[in-house]
């Protein structure tokens, strides 16, 4: 058997992203409903985020509902919806066990008030902790530039900057990912070959790994493999 990476003593990453996509492919091939492809994708999340802690990853940034996922019907959102609070219930109540600080990148005001409530609560009552979980909902990479520019554009009509204060280190600071350092791996499983809005910015320089696994199949031996990979490449940051 493969040493798994925790075996090894491999570095791990930072700060790892995932793109959590392939849960209706799932559930269609069981003949189930899209629902039970997300219910078994949101206990896939629970398992890689407990085995990131156990490596020692710092952040992990997943992407849980992009600005384009209202396309989806009414059923299959509140059925992701619905989940999605069962699940902050429950890391609201395991908060002093689990020692995960939620951060939430997206815009929450689109959310229903109860899931806003429940995100604000899990980021505030977890704010001390160190291992960071991003969790991105109604998140778009295009739609944080936007608000990143506007945020600025306003500092400068307030006159708090002048237009060409700005730099990168300054853009950054108004994105949702403010203080936290960019991804330095980018796993999607599903089998799709693109980034779907995701993380635009701060993938600058990340290493994607491309998986042809659906989510809710996705388990840390998968994880392994990825971060395996992950060492294989040849970071150059445009150096020769
Ligand atoms: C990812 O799985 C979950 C969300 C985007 C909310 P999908 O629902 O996109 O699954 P596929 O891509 O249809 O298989
Ligand atoms: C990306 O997956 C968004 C999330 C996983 C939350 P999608 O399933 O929405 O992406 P596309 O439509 O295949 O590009
Ligand atoms: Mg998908």
């Amino acid at each position: 058997m493969t040493p798994s990476v925790s075996e090894n003593k491999m570095p791990v990453p930072c700060h790892i992203a995932i793109i959590m996509d392939g849960n209706g492919r799932w559930a269609k091939k069981r003949g189930l409903p899209r629902s039970a492809g997300h219910a078994a994708g949101a206990e896939s999340f629970r398992k890689i985020a407990n085995y990131c802690r156990t490596l020692g990853v710092k952040y992990l940034t997943v992407y849980a509902f992009s600005t384009e996922n209202w396309k989806r019907s009414q059923e299959e959102i509140g059925g992701i919806m619905r989940l999605l609070g069962t699940y902050l219930n429950e890391a609201i109540r395991d908060m002093e066990k689990n020692r995960v600080r939620f951060r939430f990148f997206g815009d929450l005001t689109r959310l229903s008030p109860q899931l806003q409530k429940l995100c604000i609560e899990a980021q505030n009552r977890s704010k001390d902790y160190d291992v960071q979980v991003n969790f991105c909902l109604n998140y778009g990479g295009r739609d944080e530039l936007v608000r990143a520019a506007r945020g600025f554009a306003q500092d400068v009509k307030d006159g708090r900057y002048a237009p060409e204060d700005l730099t990168e280190d300054l853009l950054a600071g108004y994105l949702y990912s403010a203080d936290v350092p960019d991804p330095e791996l980018i796993i999607r499983p599903s089998g799709e070959l693109r980034t779907s809005n995701f993380l635009l910015w701060q993938s600058a320089y990340s290493e994607y790994v491309f998986m042809d696994i659906l989510w809710p199949d996705f388990g840390p031996e998968d994880l392994d493999r990825a971060i395996a990979e992950y060492h294989r490449r040849n970071r150059r940051f445009g150096g020769a």
